[in-house]
């Protein structure tokens, strides 16, 4: 049933990674700063720069919070192009000393009087979860706004020095710096017809969506006021290896495979757009390479369905009883539907997903009952703990 061809066994990295980028002429080597390169979308972006660009270097700045999982880079982790720090983007002291190099020369992380100081950042740091934010929303306001902030002002400050950028100068000049903020569909809001566009105001339900909005208020301000060269995405939800199983498609495949109830909440019919993630790395890759600083791309796949129609194909895949599905009560302010207008991206940088649903789920599927200790150890740990909290009563 699960397509063995679209995943290596170890790591879920498919043969479809094989595919031609435009490759950009004349910019010095691309020295990344990745934070939160532990999580979900981050390692598999990690994993996709590795193996595409062999000329970039990857400095990941993670927390290591319940999220972070250094596993998910165990291939990775010789690999002389990347380096991990232990941080919090939040931290002042520590975001301005690797953006002036000296973090680097006082932890001999520059033999070779290597440069590492980094010119691009890509920042997926965040809390994700939205059940968590409704729970506590103080870790996505430190996080989420503040440590954007801090990343924001470290760019600016090492980046821009003491100029004021020209707002009418050819934004051209300001490359080769790239500040990418991995943002989110969620931003706009809720929608029952049509779909959001980059123009689209922005309607944050839930205090994670909050913070992110915040955030991507914050990078247009310094894009608007400083000219640093901001791009924004905005992705819808993604599926793949590596997710932490607290959210949707991860923690309904773990507990079929312990032929546990799967809740759903409310009547199951809110609407998800999914993307397989490594298409959204691949997007992320196109706006690096081509995307034009001060713009927003939004990035979907253009598969929309409802939680009940996702779950019993889930259980049809993984030849699973539909009697899993269990009701629950409704997540508060629970967003109906996202749906976004991704042509943008697709007419202006040529980016195309490569994944169907069906092929992304498979994918995922089978990288979860391929990597049955990565999942096993998660679930023993605090997330029980989490788990009873947020289900047991409900
Ligand atoms: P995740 O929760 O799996 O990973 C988040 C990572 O950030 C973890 O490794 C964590 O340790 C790290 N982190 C958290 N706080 C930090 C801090 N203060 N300093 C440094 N590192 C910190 O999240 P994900 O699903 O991989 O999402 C990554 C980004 O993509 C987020 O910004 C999220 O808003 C965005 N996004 C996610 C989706 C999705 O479907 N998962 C869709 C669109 C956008
Ligand atoms: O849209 C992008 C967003 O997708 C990202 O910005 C977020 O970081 C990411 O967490 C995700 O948010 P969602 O809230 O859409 O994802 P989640 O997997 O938590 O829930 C997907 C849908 O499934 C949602 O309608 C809530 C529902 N759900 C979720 C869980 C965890 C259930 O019915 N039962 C569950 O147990």
């Amino acid at each position: 049933m699960v397509r063995r061809d679209l995943l290596t066994k170890t790591q879920g990295l498919s043969s479809k990674t094989q595919y031609p980028i435009p490759k950009t002429q004349n910019l010095r080597p691309k020295t990344l700063l990745v934070t939160g390169g532990a999580g979900f979308i981050g390692s598999n972006f990690i994993h996709h720069i590795i193996t595409e660009h062999s000329d970039w270097e990857i400095v990941n700045l993670d927390k290591l919070t319940y999220a972070g999982n250094l596993e998910n880079l165990q291939d990775t982790e010789n690999n002389p192009r990347y380096r991990f720090i232990k941080g919090d983007i939040a931290d002042r002291k520590l975001v301005g000393a690797l953006f002036s190099g000296e973090y680097f020369a006082a932890n001999s992380l520059t033999p070779n009087t290597q440069d590492l100081r980094p010119n691009i950042v890509v920042n997926f740091a965040a809390e994700s979860h939205v059940d968590r934010s409704i729970l506590d929303a103080s870790p996505f306001i430190e996080t989420n706004i503040k440590g954007t902030q801090v990343l924001l002002e470290a760019a600016r400050t090492h980046w821009l020095g003491s100029k004021t950028q020209d707002p009418t100068s050819n934004t051209q000049d300001l490359r080769p710096n790239i500040f990418l903020q991995v943002s989110t569909d969620e931003v706009y809001g809720s929608t029952e017809k049509g779909k959001f566009t980059e123009e689209s105001p922005l309607s944050p339900n839930s205090p994670y969506s909050a913070s992110k909005a915040a955030a991507d208020f914050l990078c247009h301000a310094y894009w608007k006021t400083y000219q640093l060269p901001v791009i924004i995405t905005r992705c819808s939800n993604n599926l793949g290896p590596f997710q932490f199983p607290e959210k949707l498609i991860p923690l309904a495949i773990t507990n079929a495979l312990e032929n546990k109830p799967i809740p759903i909440y409310g009547d199951g019919l809110n609407v998800r757009d999914w993307i397989y993630v490594l298409d959204h790395c691949r997007a992320l890759d196109f706006t690096l390479q081509k995307g034009k600083p001060g713009e927003i791309y939004n990035i979907a796949a253009n598969e929309e369905r409802t939680n009940l129609e996702l779950i019993h194909r889930l259980l049809d895949v993984m030849d699973k009883p539909q009697s899993l599905i269990k009701f629950v009560a409704d997540r508060p302010g629970h967003d109906r539907r996202y749906a976004l207008d991704a042509s943008k991206i697709s007419r202006e940088l040529g980016w195309q997903p490569n994944y169907s649903f069906e092929e992304a789920l498979t994918a995922t599927v089978d990288w979860y009952l391929n990597n049955e200790s990565w999942w096993r150890k998660i679930k023993r740990g605090d997330y029980a703990k989490y788990y009873a909290r947020m289900y047991s009563h409900r």
